[in-house]
């Protein structure tokens, strides 16, 4: 099997591209940042203290995450419940952020994307897939861009899906989540020493989405 790694910090535009890249080559898109996200959403629901791993672990076995492939991609079920577009609202990043750094969390969907990977050719996007999830990935990429990049870019598309918000809410929500997810003590977001770095900051999305295709193709010698 192969297995592609793509890790990088918030709004990198990571989802986006890999979707593209795992549909052209043929590859399973598996985005470990919805299992997350669908965590935050349960926890928030139940009003639990997100930054408390104890509460968050008690809720764990009311949980039960399914991914489901449909033609407009990766669908994300909680407890049967499809909650693809709920998981994307800006908060839910926030929460997502707060519980992924809980060992318990992580330790709950580490055997689940590895089963994944073992089973499919697979692009998996994260934060830790080249460290910890896929240490033996076939090709491992760290694709990142300057905040200012990825605060405009994020912002643009909360303008489409009409979320009240400002460019500088946006930046200092990225701030927070980059500064939470890189000092967690559990599988923090880095460069795995094998990573190739992609910066997009002065690339448009095409350019990025070719120097990603190009350098999976070349990683992998397909
Ligand atoms: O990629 P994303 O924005 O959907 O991820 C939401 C949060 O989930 C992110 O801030 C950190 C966490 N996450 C993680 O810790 N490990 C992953 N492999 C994916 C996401």
């Amino acid at each position: 099997m192969i297995s592609v790694a793509i890790d990088g910090p918030s709004g990198a535009g990571k989802s986006t591209l890999a979707r593209r890249v795992a549909a052209e080559l043929g590859f399973l898109y598996v985005d470990t940042g919805a299992m997350y996200r669908a965590i935050g959403l349960y926890a928030s629901r139940r009003g639990a203290d997100l930054k408390d791993e104890s509460a968050v672990g008690a809720l764990l076995p009311g949980i039960r995450l399914r991914l489901e492939y449909q033609e407009d991609g990766q669908h994300i079920y909680l407890n049967d419940e499809d909650v693809t577009a709920a998981v994307r609202a800006e908060s839910m990043g926030m929460a997502a952020s707060a519980v992924s750094g809980h060992a318990c969390v992580r330790a709950f969907l580490l055997q689940v994307q590895r089963d994944m990977a073992e089973t499919h050719n697979v692009l998996m996007d994260g934060r830790d897939i080249g460290t910890v999830v896929l240490p033996n990935a076939t090709v491992k990429v760290f694709l990142t861009a300057s905040v200012e990049a990825r605060a405009e870019r994020r912002y643009k598309e909360c303008l489409q899906k009409k979320e009240d918000t400002t460019l500088e809410k946006v930046r200092a929500d990225l701030e927070q989540r980059d500064w939470q997810d890189t000092h967690r003590t559990e599988a923090p977001l880095r460069r795995a020493d094998d990573a190739v770095l992609l910066d997009t900051s002065a690339m448009d999305f095409e350019e990025s989405y070719q120097a990603l295709l190009d350098t999976v193709r070349r990683g992998a010698g397909i």
